[in-house]
């Protein structure tokens, strides 16, 4: 069995617990998945679970993520063990929300290689205990997570299909360096700077569904630009720098273009920037200039079969 997965970059961001166990974030999200980058699963049954990214073996903290996953699928629909291989375009670590897409195309794999019907919300929950932001990766498109105080309540679902709009999203691949603080203690480390961030993203969240529905750039905009700064003020003052030099160089030709296009950063010092397609070009010269590898995205779909 082998599926695949996007990302998807959050224009309203999942950031701190409610509970750990399961992943249930503190408020709403909500993002558009970037076709530009994808994890491919491919798993068959064994006798104990082991893992490999491009070819390698991952092991100890490092699999910790699709360990939890597997664990929790036992638990849950008393799957099999399996050897799972993910083959990835991204560099991970770096704020491209690998994990979302690796737990995204993790949890089909195993479900459908078992013969399960699950619905696409119900995957996306099981998904979420691996890595939160999967819930959104699941179901793609312009994706939103619903507010849930339970693992029942607390899922992804299409908000806009891709279709529905020519946003793009100009990555911009500042480092391949793994970060050094993960985004689980990121997310436990969120203090009291986070509870302003988290009141603003309920409002931020019914803005940013009210964008895209109506296709209003500029309201997304402030949504882009406010959550951005947001999750950098509840990272720094919990003592996480994710800005490298090379980030605040794009920060800074963005917003000089004077032109509807946003930048957002998530736990990494990665740039992605949302534009409408007939901008696309401009923002990629930023790119150019400065010599910083740039990969465009468009609307992706959610997790599916390959092959
Ligand atoms: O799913 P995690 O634990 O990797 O959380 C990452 C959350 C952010 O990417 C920073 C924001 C988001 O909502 O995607």
């Amino acid at each position: 069995m082998k599926t695949i997965a996007h990302p998807n970059i959050a224009f309203v961001k999942y950031w701190g617990f409610l509970d750990e166990e399961y992943f249930l974030p503190l408020n709403p999200s909500i993002g558009m998945t970037a076709d530009g980058f994808y994890v491919v699963a491919e798993v068959e049954e064994a006798e104990e679970d082991r893992f490999f990214l491009n070819g390698e073996e991952i092991k100890g903290d490092k699999a910790g993520k699709p360990q939890k996953l597997m664990n929790f699928m036992r638990k849950t629909y008393g799957i099999k063990h399996y050897h799972v291989y993910t083959e990835s375009n991204i560099p991970m670590g770096t704020g491209i929300a690998s994990s979302a897409a690796s737990m995204a195309s993790i949890a089909a794999a195993v479900l459908w290689n078992e013969g399960m019907k699950v619905s696409t919300e119900e995957l996306s929950r099981v998904a979420r205990v691996g890595s939160g932001s999967a819930a959104r990766s699941v179901p793609g498109h312009f994706a939103e997570w619903v507010y849930g105080e339970t693992h029942e309540r607390s899922y992804g679902r299409v908000v806009a299909e891709k279709d529905h709009w020519d946003l793009s999203i100009v990555t911009f691949i500042i480092s391949k360096e793994h970060k050094k603080v993960s985004s689980w203690e990121g997310h436990k480390r969120a203090n009291e700077y986070n509870i302003i961030r988290v009141k603003n993203a309920w409002k931020n969240w019914w803005n940013a569904r009210t964008a895209i529905l109506e296709r209003d750039v500029g309201l997304l905009g402030r949504v882009i630009v406010d959550e951005m700064n947001g999750l950098m003020a509840a990272a720094l003052t919990s003592g996480i720098l994710y800005y490298e030099p090379d980030t605040i160089r794009v920060l800074r030709e963005v917003y000089a273009l004077d032109i509807p296009a946003f930048p957002t950063m998530d736990a990494g010092p990665t740039v992605h920037v949302f534009t409408l397609k007939k901008h696309v070009k401009e923002v990629k010269s930023i790119g150019e200039d400065l010599d910083i590898p740039v990969v465009l995205s468009y609307c992706g779909e959610g997790v599916r079969r390959k092959g």
